[in-house]
C-alpha cells in the first residue's frame, strides 16, 4: 500500500458539501506544523554557513574595525534572528535592517547589539519607537534630525543617529558637500549623539579591468568630507561606506565599519570577488516530486504550451512555483539536480508548480527530493546562474522566497517576516 493512503478518514455519516465528504476537525497539529511532514518544497538554512562566513569576514578585517550583519528582508530569507545570532557568534558586532519592524524583531528576540535602520524613518511614530527600542535611525535632512532632538529631549536619554551622505547613489542621504555643515548641525542638537556617519557605493561590484570609475569619485567624495570635518575638528562617530562588494575590493573601503549583506550568506556579489575570502552558500532550495507522466512526442507542456516534447518523453511535475518565489521568467531556462545529475524544466513554471524532462533520469520517482538552488550529488546551482538566467540579481532571488516554503535547519518560529504592526 502506498504510504499513507490508509490513514484519509472516510465519514459517510458526515454531511456533503458540493458532493465532497466534510471530514471532522481536530485540534491536534498537522504533520507540516510539527516538522514530522514530508514537505512538498522547502528552503534550508545553515546558520553554521552564516558563523563560517561571517568569521571569515571578520578575518579580512582590520582589528578596530566593526563587522555590520545585514539582516533586512528577514535576513535576504534566510530568517533575520537566526541570522542575526550566527553572525554575532562569527564575529559580527552590529545589525542593520530596512525597517523599523525589523528593528524591533531583532530587539523582541532579545538581541541588544547595536541596531542601525537604514531605511528613513520620516513619521513621528517611527522615530519614538526608535527611542524605545534603542535603534538608531538614519538622518538624511535636518527634518528627521529635527524631529528626533524633540522627541530625545526631555526624555532624560540622548537619541543615537546616524547620518547618512549620498556620495553618487541618488538614493538616500544628504548631498556629501553638505556633510562638514551637516554634522556641525547635528552636533549643536543636545539631545541627539551622533553616532555614525555613512555613504552607500553604488556600483562596487564592477569589475575594476573595465569600470570603477563610480566607486573611486564615491570614495574620493567621502575622503573629502572627512578630510574637511577633521579640518574643523568636528566628530562623526563611527564612518563606514563599504557593502560586500565595497568590504571585498579593498580596506581602502572599510573605514571604522563595513556592512555586510550578500557575502554574510554565502555569494561573491561579483565574480572577481569570488576568491577574496572563502564564503559558503547558506540556502538551499529543494522540492518533491509529486508525479511522473510518459507522453509522445509532439505533447505541449504546461500553461500556453510554451514547450513540446520532441522525442517520447518522461515528464515529472515538481511541487514548487513562482508563488514560492521560484521567478516565472526562468521557464524553460531553469535545472534542477537529482543526484549529481542536472534535469531541464520545461514549459512554463506555474504558481505552484513546475515540469522536468525526466527522459534522461529513468531513475527518478515521485517522492524524489530536487534540488533547485544548492548542492545535491556533488553540482551545485547558484542563485547567480537563476539571476544571468532571468536577468535579474542574486540579491532578489535569495530575497524572493516566501515563507509558504517552510526553513528547515532553524528552531521552530525562527523565521517569520517582521510584523508591521503599530508600535505601543
Ligand atoms: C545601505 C546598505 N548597506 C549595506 C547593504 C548590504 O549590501 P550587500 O548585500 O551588497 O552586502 C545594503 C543592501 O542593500 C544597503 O542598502
Amino acid at each position: 500500500m502506498l504510504e499513507g493512503i490508509g490513514r484519509i478518514a472516510w465519514c459517510p455519516s458526515t454531511p456533503s458539501v458540493f458532493g465532497m465528504t466534510r471530514i471532522p476537525l481536530s485540534s491536534a497539529p498537522e504533520p507540516h506544523e510539527t516538522g514530522r511532514c514530508r514537505h512538498r518544497a522547502w528552503v534550508e538554512v545553515s546558520t553554521e554557513a552564516i558563523r563560517a562566513n561571517a568569521a571569515n569576514l571578520r578575518e579580512m578585517l582590520a582589528a578596530e574595525t566593526e563587522l555590520m550583519a545585514v539582516v533586512k528582508a528577514d535576513g535576504y530569507g534566510h530568517g533575520a534572528v537566526p541570522v542575526a545570532k550566527a553572525a554575532l557568534a562569527g564575529g559580527a558586532s552590529c545589525f542593520g535592517v530596512a525597517t523599523l519592524a525589523e528593528g524591533v524583531q531583532l530587539r523582541r528576540a532579545g538581541m541588544s547589539s547595536p541596531v542601525l535602520v537604514l531605511g528613513n524613518l520620516t513619521q513621528v511614530e517611527e522615530l519614538r519607537s526608535c527611542l524605545r527600542w534603542q535603534l538608531m535611525p538614519t538622518i538624511s535632512s535636518m527634518r528627521e534630525a529635527l524631529l528626533c532632538q524633540n522627541l530625545a529631549d526631555g526624555s532624560g536619554r540622548r537619541m543615537a543617529v546616524q547620518l547618512k551622505l549620498d556620495t553618487g547613489m541618488a538614493r538616500l542621504g544628504a548631498d556629501w558637500q553638505e556633510g562638514a555643515r551637516m554634522v556641525a548641525a547635528l552636533q549643536d542638537l543636545e539631545a541627539i549623539q551622533l553616532a555614525g556617519l555613512y555613504s552607500h557605493l553604488a556600483d562596487a561590484d564592477a569589475d575594476p579591468q573595465s569600470d570603477a570609475g563610480l566607486t573611486r569619485l564615491q570614495h574620493r567624495r567621502f575622503e573629502e568630507v572627512l578630510a574637511s570635518l577633521q579640518q574643523q575638528q568636528l566628530e562623526s562617530g563611527c564612518r563606514h561606506l563599504a557593502n560586500s562588494a565595497g568590504t571585498l575590493s579593498g580596506r581602502h573601503h572599510h573605514y571604522d565599519m563595513v556592512r555586510v549583506g550578500l557575502a554574510l550568506y554565502g555569494h561573491a556579489p561579483a565574480p572577481h570577488l569570488a576568491k577574496v575570502v572563502p564564503l559558503q552558500p547558506a540556502m538551499q532550495v529543494h522540492a518533491r516530486v509529486t508525479l511522473i507522466r510518459s507522453v509522445a512526442a509532439g505533447v505541449g507542456v504546461s500553461y500556453g504550451h510554451g514547450f513540446r516534447t520532441t522525442r517520447p518523453s518522461r515528464l515529472a511535475v515538481v511541487a514548487i512555483g513562482y508563488a514560492d518565489g521560484v521567478p516565472r521568467l526562468l521557464s524553460n531556462r531553469l535545472e534542477v539536480v537529482h543526484r549529481g545529475q542536472r534535469l531541464p524544466q520545461v514549459g512554463a513554471i506555474t504558481m505552484d508548480q513546475l515540469v522536468v524532462d525526466a527522459t534522461e533520469a529513468p531513475g527518478l520517482e515521485v517522492g524524489a527530493v530536487v534540488t533547485l538552488l544548492g548542492e545535491q550529488g556533488g553540482v551545485a546551482i547558484t542563485p547567480a546562474e537563476w539571476s544571468e538566467r532571468c536577468g535579474t540579481i542574486p540579491w532578489e532571488i535569495l530575497c524572493g522566497f516566501k515563507h509558504r516554503l517552510p526553513r528547515l535547519g532553524l528552531a521552530p518560529g525562527e523565521s517569520g517576516a517582521a510584523k508591521n504592526e503599530p508600535e505601543d
